[in-house]
């Protein structure tokens, strides 16, 4: 609780998770750079979708599609034509709205809603970035940056049904790169220009696709929680038919209540035979599907898709975990805390080691400790600075364990062990620490 937008980005600059681009030079729009703990927590964030998207699913296989593809993609995809946004300029202020966010009388008496000056008339403006390939600026030789990466799956399909005798229903799973042309990109990395998405594009019988777009509704969910988000703060929000995407023939929403209110994490969609289907006639190839376990019979499958942010799940873990409490730990006379309660699998650092003090060979006997775990764990190191200091430190980056090394640690090889989110304490065996973490971590 408490989080508000400006605290998480503040902390998120200090603590070294996410860097404003190009900051030295002012800031780029719409741009953020990973630092030391957000590249980790992306990082985690993207190995246990992937794991339990792909290890934990039988049937769906990864791919990694190039950023750049050929134009006619995204004329076949319809993002030439229809993915893009209302947009009104102010002829006064100059100040620029998305159509569909001002109020409709404004926008019928083309005044603007800030300044009262004139409105332009409304135009589409489309959202990918546009350049060229080769040296020649011509438009024979346009190439846009994907504005999803949907549409790198769709167009291998057949390959991956070949190489790897996939068989309906089965699912690929992308994680990758997205840009879009974003006018709006207040709220911190929420809606970027450049951004991560994790996708999964499942490929079913026609007629079966309503059976497995709830059945993904409720995977997704359950992803959800077991992530160990708090599930209060998560909700389904269908789409109503002005909202459907081009491609949609049903789509829910998963909105997470962030700092600045409900809003859209991840979209599972029923998008029909659609994608297929005008690939099909753009490239002249036959993307049909031939059922051999059914007498050859041959169809266009439909696609369930489940799209999630990367950067923006980042910002809800973010978000999810951030708590300022009071706390009345021994050894602290400042009894408030800022902590990141992330899950164990998504912290970006596992276990720190602090010995309580640098002399008499605790320092030593704490490197010795780390070099065993760090094998097996992301370590972190601090040995300055009173130690509650140090754990209220480790708090604020989401550790969710710390190892004290004291005097005892060389008497009897026993550690504390000190646990981020109730702040106890156990006595371990040094030996035993590792398979101990494990367990902590299943748990
Ligand atoms: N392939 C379907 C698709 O791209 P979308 O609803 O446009 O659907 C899916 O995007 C997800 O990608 C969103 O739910 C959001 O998490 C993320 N996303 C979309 N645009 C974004 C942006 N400008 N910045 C950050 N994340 C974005």
């Amino acid at each position: 609780g408490k989080a508000t937008m400006e605290k998480i980005t503040s902390l998120a600059k200090r603590r070294g998770f996410v860097f404003q681009s190009s900051e030295i030079y002012g800031g780029q729009n719409g741009a953020w750079d990973y630092g030391p703990l957000g590249v980790e927590l992306k990082n985690r964030i993207a190995r246990n979708w992937w794991k339990e998207m792909t290890q934990l699913q039988d049937d769906i296989v990864g791919l990694d599609a190039a950023i750049l593809m050929h134009p006619r993609t995204w004329e076949a995809s319809g993002h030439v034509e229809n993915f893009t946004d209302p947009l009104v300029d102010c002829k006064k202020c100059k100040t620029r709205f998305r159509a569909d966010q001002i109020p409709p009388e404004n926008l019928a008496a083309k005044k603007c809603p800030e300044c009262g000056g004139e409105l332009t008339d409304t135009r589409k403006f489309n959202l990918m970035f546009k350049t060229h390939i080769g040296p020649a600026e011509d438009t024979a030789n346009i190439i846009y940056l994907r504005p999803e990466t949907a549409q790198g799956i769709y167009v291998n399909y057949k390959n991956i049904i070949q190489s790897n005798r996939m068989k309906i229903p089965f699912g690929i799973a992308q994680i990758g790169k997205a840009f879009r042309n974003e006018i709006v990109t207040k709220n911190f990395i929420f809606r970027t220009c450049e951004f991560e998405q994790m996708e999964m594009q499942f490929f079913v019988k026609p007629g079966t696709d309503v059976e497995w777009f709830n059945e993904w509704k409720k995977r997704r969910w359950a992803y959800y929680e077991k992530l160990g988000v708090n599930m209060n703060n998560l909700r389904w929000h269908q789409h109503g038919p002005d909202e459907l995407a081009h491609y949609a023939k049903d789509a829910y929403d998963i909105e997470y209540l962030f700092p600045m209110g409900w809003r859209e994490l991840e979209g599972v969609h029923n998008r029909s035979n659609y994608d297929l289907t005008r690939h099909t006639e753009f490239s002249g190839k036959d993307l049909q599907y031939i059922d051999q376990e059914a007498n050859n019979e041959r169809y266009i499958p439909f696609i369930i898709e489940t799209s999630a942010g990367l950067t923006r799940t980042l910002l809800m873990v973010l978000s999810d975990a951030y708590d300022e409490e009071k706390v009345a730990d021994k050894g602290n006379d400042d009894d408030w805390r800022t902590v990141l309660h992330f899950h164990p699998t998504v912290a970006p650092v596992t276990v720190a080691i602090l010995p309580l003090m640098k002399k008499d060979g605790l320092a030593e006997l704490a490197q010795d400790i780390r070099k065993e775990l760090k094998e097996d764990f992301a370590t972190d190191y601090d040995q300055s600075g009173a130690i509650g200091r140090r754990y209220r430190r480790q708090d604020e980056a989401g550790t969710p364990f710390c190892v004290t090394v004291d005097y005892e640690s060389k008497e009897n090889k026993t550690v504390t062990l000190r646990f981020r989110d109730s702040m106890e304490q156990a006595r371990v065996p040094i030996a035993e620490l590792g398979e101990r973490l494990k367990k902590e971590i299943k748990e």
